[in-house]
């Protein structure tokens, strides 16, 4: 079944070949991307779809989320508003309530904040575990989170459980918790901050989870200065996220990379942390994702719509660079940016998610601030 696509009024494609089309066309067959060009020479399809004039983006993607949990953090955020700082103990909280949760409720629990990400124009979500922090429970936030979710990241190395000692639940993470929970992930992350997991520690897990073939992403330099993304480089991990405060150093070394500097603005605004200075990055080379880190503590929002806001109103970043550091960016933050079934793109053989705006223009989503711009959504070749 194939559905033609026209009126476009601006088509952002990340394609280095098609660049951004006014007046485009673009058709999807099943869960790819079948055709893209001028509107005048459009193939014909099954079925037709005249978007006014609107514009047409990929979905976001989503490459940071915490979306396994139960309960709520709505104490802390007040306390926080009040001028109490965010400590990384808070994710304590969230791990009591989440391993009292039932598979049932903490399905029910991702797939709406799923939905609620869906319909605001993301097609692409990783997800991480994190809030179990024993075997068990880390293998089922996993195992669920892979019946939903595009990737799945394992963080059993979010906090030392309270109660616990940090040596032994380090040996256990990269030991008996890292084999238990591989079948169901393709990444593993650390939280390499003062209050987590110093720098050797980090190492540590992170090179266990080399061995075993996953993927690495860390979250680093968030509440201060610190290793995560020196570390993150040397180890060749796909991401470092939060990257709030980098040292030249760090910016340079990012640049010379291929490690993404995922930027997460709605968490630093919901901590009254500093935004990370986009503008030193993307002005060195490197390349930078923006994504929501939707979760219960540091931010609880899906709206990458937000961020992108944020990003140009705030981080002095174009709107062309936040729109592309929203979709592509995070792509690439996944390693899905290129080949058959690529994310983030509009281009022939790419999945068919595409985001059309109630707007002529992706300078809205800075220009109207607030506004909910989502018009429709294709999730692989779906309109949802
Ligand atoms: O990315 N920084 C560590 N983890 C999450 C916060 C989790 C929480 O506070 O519950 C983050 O901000």
């Amino acid at each position: 079944m194939s559905i033609l696509i026209t009126g476009i009024g601006e088509l952002t494609t990340n394609d280095d070949e098609l660049g951004s089309l006014s007046d485009a066309a673009v058709v999807l067959d099943g869960e790819r991307i079948a055709w893209v060009g001028a509107a005048s020479r459009a193939p014909d399809a099954d079925s037709r779809v005249d978007v006014g004039g609107r514009a047409v983006l990929p979905g976001w993607v989503d490459s940071h989320t915490h979306l396994l949990f139960a309960g709520d953090r709505t104490a802390e955020f007040s306390a926080r508003m009040a001028g109490k700082p965010y400590q990384a103990g808070g994710i304590a909280v969230t791990v009591e309530a989440t391993r009292a949760a039932s598979d049932e409720e903490l399905l029910k629990n991702l797939l709406l904040h799923v939905g609620e990400a869906r319909r605001q124009g993301t097609t692409t979500i990783e997800t991480k575990t994190g809030y179990g922090l024993t075997v068990p429970d880390e293998v089922r936030a996993a195992r669920i989170a892979a019946s939903v979710v595009d990737e799945v990241t394992f963080l059993g190395a979010h906090l030392v459980p309270p109660g616990s000692d940090a040596g032994s639940y380090v040996d256990l993470v990269r030991g008996e918790m890292l084999s238990a929970v591989a079948p169901f992930v393709r990444w593993a992350d650390v939280f390499c901050e003062t209050g987590a997991f110093d720098e050797s520690q980090s190492r540590a897990v992170l090179k266990a989870a080399q061995e075993a073939g996953l993927g690495l992403r860390v979250h680093g330099n968030q509440l201060g200065p610190g290793p995560g993304a020196r570390l993150a480089v040397e180890l060749g991990a796909a991401s470092v996220d939060h990257c709030t405060h980098l040292t030249e150093s760090d910016v340079d070394s990012l640049a010379n990379s291929s490690t993404v500097a995922t930027l997460l603005p709605a968490c630093d605004l919901s901590t009254r942390q500093p935004l990370p200075d986009a503008r030193a990055l993307l002005d060195a080379g490197a390349t930078v994702a923006l994504a929501s880190n939707c979760n219960p503590g540091s931010s609880y929002t899906s709206s990458m719509a937000f961020c992108v806001a944020t990003a140009v109103l705030q981080m002095r970043m174009s709107v062309a660079e936040a729109v592309r550091a929203a979709t592509w960016g995070g792509a690439r933050a996944l390693r899905r940016e290129s080949g058959d079934g690529a994310v983030g793109v509009i281009r022939v053989g790419a999945r068919a998610d595409l985001h059309v705006l109630d707007a002529p223009s992706t300078t809205h989503l800075a220009y109207r601030p607030g506004v909910p711009l989502t018009h429709s959504v294709y999730h692989k070749g779906t309109r949802l």
